[in-house]
């Protein structure tokens, strides 16, 4: 079809027909409430609030039911974020419900990042469906949504207004969530303390710029009362798991030590009800609505921009994906080659560095082994001087070691001649011996002489 014929049919002016009789398709609201009940639904809740604040509690009496819950310690490190599906049917619908608890949260000594966990999560579940919904071949009927549809955020009782982690946590997740703050265990307070703190709180939030999920008032229909509950925030709620007899009823209560109870039901003794029928009874369809229309709507939005999709150019030519594509792509590749420069650039500069210290090392060893050659040398040049000397000082006692063996030998002989007195022959022996002694000074005397001669 060309463009032209388009923009022909779109000037066409409507008309109004008048049917002749019932053709059946008022039926069609029918036909779109059985095909979602078929399809079945998908909530989801996040709760934020305090270890022990009673979230798990809350949950339980919420839906009338128990939940598989784990008490968190108040050790953890850092915020995390447990979610939990469960199938549910009440009638003939189907409701896959996911309850995520913010675990560890207000228990670290810094908690300025507390929040960081939360909003990742709600984003990464944005980003899910973006994903799913970018696909070619995409399954969105079947999809399992999880993104968040309502925060409850917990506040505790104990205290003359909010803290500052409940205002920055709050202002962080308003745009990304709808939220709904609730006062937890209110059955600690009085109940003009209650009123009190109801009043400080909403002053707080308004003063702050939070922006808190407000029960819709354009359908007629349910305008009235929720804009009464409108009044009401923040919910000061009661939970209980425990069954106590009321008459001859039994009902979700809290009883005291003092045999009195609190119960839930019982307006007069909380807003557990009022949560309740505004989350559930009546404004659940309008909090799904919210989160995909506003909520997800600005993730998304955010997140093509920032991919550099955009509706118009500035030429106000219509938007082209295969444009914004190619641009896009373009933009990647001188990125990449950029990217790739760079890093070719430090390949290089370093290689340069490390042959500039390799050649520095060289040098040193090389002035090292010079010298250690030269010193070397020099030991080689004495020991030679000290073997000459060595060589001399040998020569000189060998010299004198023939003298003192001749002048031993002469020595032996002059004792065996007979001599006329043994006085003469001891005489001479003694003087031969001693000069042979004086010219070998180191010869062993002693031992040679026991063998030959006995020296008086
Ligand atoms: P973690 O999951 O461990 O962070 O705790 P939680 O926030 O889920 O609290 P949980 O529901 O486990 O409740 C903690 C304690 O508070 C339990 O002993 C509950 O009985 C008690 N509790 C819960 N709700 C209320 C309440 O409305 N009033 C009072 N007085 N106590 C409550
Ligand atoms: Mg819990």
């Amino acid at each position: 079809m060309a463009a032209n014929d388009v923009d022909v049919f779109a000037n066409e002016e409507k008309r109004n027909l008048e049917l002749g009789g019932h053709v059946g398709f008022d039926s069609l609201p029918d036909q779109l409430v059985s095909k979602s009940v078929a399809q079945g639904f998908c909530f989801n809740i996040l709760c934020v609030g305090e270890t022990g604040i009673g979230k798990s509690t809350l949950m339980n009496t919420l839906f009338n039911t128990t939940f598989e819950n784990e008490e968190a310690s108040h050790y953890e490190s850092e915020v995390q974020l447990r979610p939990q599906t469960f199938d549910l049917q009440e009638s003939n619908v189907n409701l896959k419900l996911t309850v995520v608890h913010t675990v560890g949260f207000g228990d670290q000594i810094n908690k300025e990042d507390s929040y960081k966990p939360i909003l990742e999560y709600i984003d990464a579940q944005f980003e899910k469906y973006l994903e799913e919904e970018l696909k070619i071949k995409r399954s969105l009927y079947n999809y399992h949504d999880t993104r968040i549809h309502i925060c409850l955020y917990f506040i505790a009782p104990t205290g003359h207004s909010l803290k500052s982690l409940d205002l920055v946590t709050m202002k962080k997740l308003d745009s990304k969530v709808n939220i709904i703050p609730v006062i937890s265990k209110a059955d600690t307070v009085s109940k003009g303390e209650l009123d009190k703190l109801k009043i400080k709180i909403m002053s707080e939030l308004v003063s702050n710029g939070v922006q808190i999920y407000q029960f819709p008032t354009e359908d007629e229909a349910v305008a009235e009362i929720n804009s009464s509950m409108n009044s009401y925030l923040p919910f000061a709620v009661v939970g209980s798991v425990d069954d106590v007899k009321v008459g001859n009823k039994m009902v979700k209560a809290r009883l005291y030590p003092w045999d009195q109870y609190r119960v839930m039901e019982n307006e007069n003794h909380c807003d557990f009800v009022k949560l309740r029928e505004m989350l559930l009874r009546v404004n659940m369809e309008d909090l799904r609505e919210q989160t995909h229309a506003r909520h997800y709507e600005l993730y998304r939005r955010c997140k093509l921009e920032e991919m550099g999709f955009k509706d118009t150019d500035p030429d106000s030519q219509s938007f082209s994906l295969q444009e914004t594509y190619e641009a896009k792509r373009k933009e990647f590749l001188v990125e990449l080659q950029r990217k790739e420069e760079e890093m070719r650039q430090m390949f290089v500069n370093k290689v340069k560095e490390t042959e500039a210290e390799l050649k520095e090392k060289e040098k040193e060893l090389h002035d090292r082994f010079e010298q250690l050659k030269r010193m070397h040398q020099e030991e080689k040049k004495n020991l030679e001087e000290k073997r000459r000397e060595l060589e001399e000082e040998m020569n000189a006692f060998n010299r004198r070691k023939v003298a003192a063996e001749t002048l031993m030998g002469q020595a032996l002989q002059g004792c065996s001649q007979p001599f006329k007195k043994d006085k003469d022959k001891k005489k001479l022996t003694c003087q031969t011996v001693s000069q042979a002694g004086a010219l070998l000074f180191t010869y062993d005397w002693s031992h040679r002489c026991s063998h030959h001669v006995q020296c008086g």
